[in-house]
């Protein structure tokens, strides 16, 4: 496919409470530098030639420009986020020109995005309408019930990741529906609708920077690529 009709949005308006820092995650200094160019770069070297939407909160739109002077790093175009993350992507699909044939969808928190992994994303969306990536669960797991808590078979379920691919024109239809308080990813909004995604082997180094430790993990996970 020719990657000038990908378009990759990017959403990085989260508040980042569980992070405990001054700063939202996606701005705390990885190997020197903000964690979001990395995510950025690491996309721009996957899907070189295609575009990238970068959602930011509002009151950071001037503190990310600054951050791009001094690093001298040229951003993305840039649209404003929400309150929830679907409405951040769901504002900047609302700025996807009508000749996109695939949208992905990535965490500006998951800085280790690897190209191998996006390049089987993007095939699989040859025989589905969305493709997303997985890895095991190593942890056990519990179910919560009323009663307490009952163990799980932990091989039954599989851990959820992006960048996550559609084609452009089911993910605009799903996101035209109203906000539902189960949608925690786009594969979700893409279920309401009916569609099912196709489950592309993920990788355990593409974290979701959480607490002030992945950093340093993030730091090692990028000494190996
Ligand atoms: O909070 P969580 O880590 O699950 O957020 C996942 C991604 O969604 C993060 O990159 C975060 O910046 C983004 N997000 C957003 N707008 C919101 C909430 C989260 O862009 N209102």
């Amino acid at each position: 496919m020719n990657t000038q009709h990908i378009y990759n949005i990017i959403v990085a308006a989260g508040s980042g409470s569980r992070f405990g820092a001054s700063l939202p995650k996606q701005y705390c200094l990885l190997n020197s530098r903000p964690v979001l160019m990395h995510t950025i770069e690491n996309m721009r070297k996957a899907l070189p030639d295609s575009h990238i939407v970068l959602v930011l909160n509002k009151d950071f739109i001037d503190y990310w420009a600054e951050l791009c002077e001094e690093y001298s790093f040229v951003s993305p175009s840039i649209v404003e986020g929400g309150d929830t993350r679907w409405q951040s992507v769901k504002n900047a699909i609302d700025k996807i020109p009508a000749d996109a044939q695939v949208i992905t969808v990535h965490d500006g928190a998951r800085p280790i995005v690897n190209a191998d992994m996006v390049a089987r994303l993007i095939d699989a969306l040859d025989s589905a309408p969305g493709a997303i990536p997985v890895v095991s669960v190593t942890d056990s797991l519990r179910q919560i019930n009323e009663s307490g808590s009952t163990p799980v078979d932990r091989s039954l379920y599989k851990a959820v990741q992006t960048p996550q691919a559609f084609h452009a024109d089911k993910l605009v239809e799903a996101y035209s529906l109203p906000f539902d308080a189960t949608f925690t990813d786009d594969a979700s909004v893409l279920a309401a609708l009916g569609y099912d995604v196709t489950l592309v082997e993920g990788d355990t180094n593409n974290i979701k920077i959480t607490n002030p430790l992945d950093i340093e993990i993030a730091q090692l996970y990028l000494r190996q690529q």
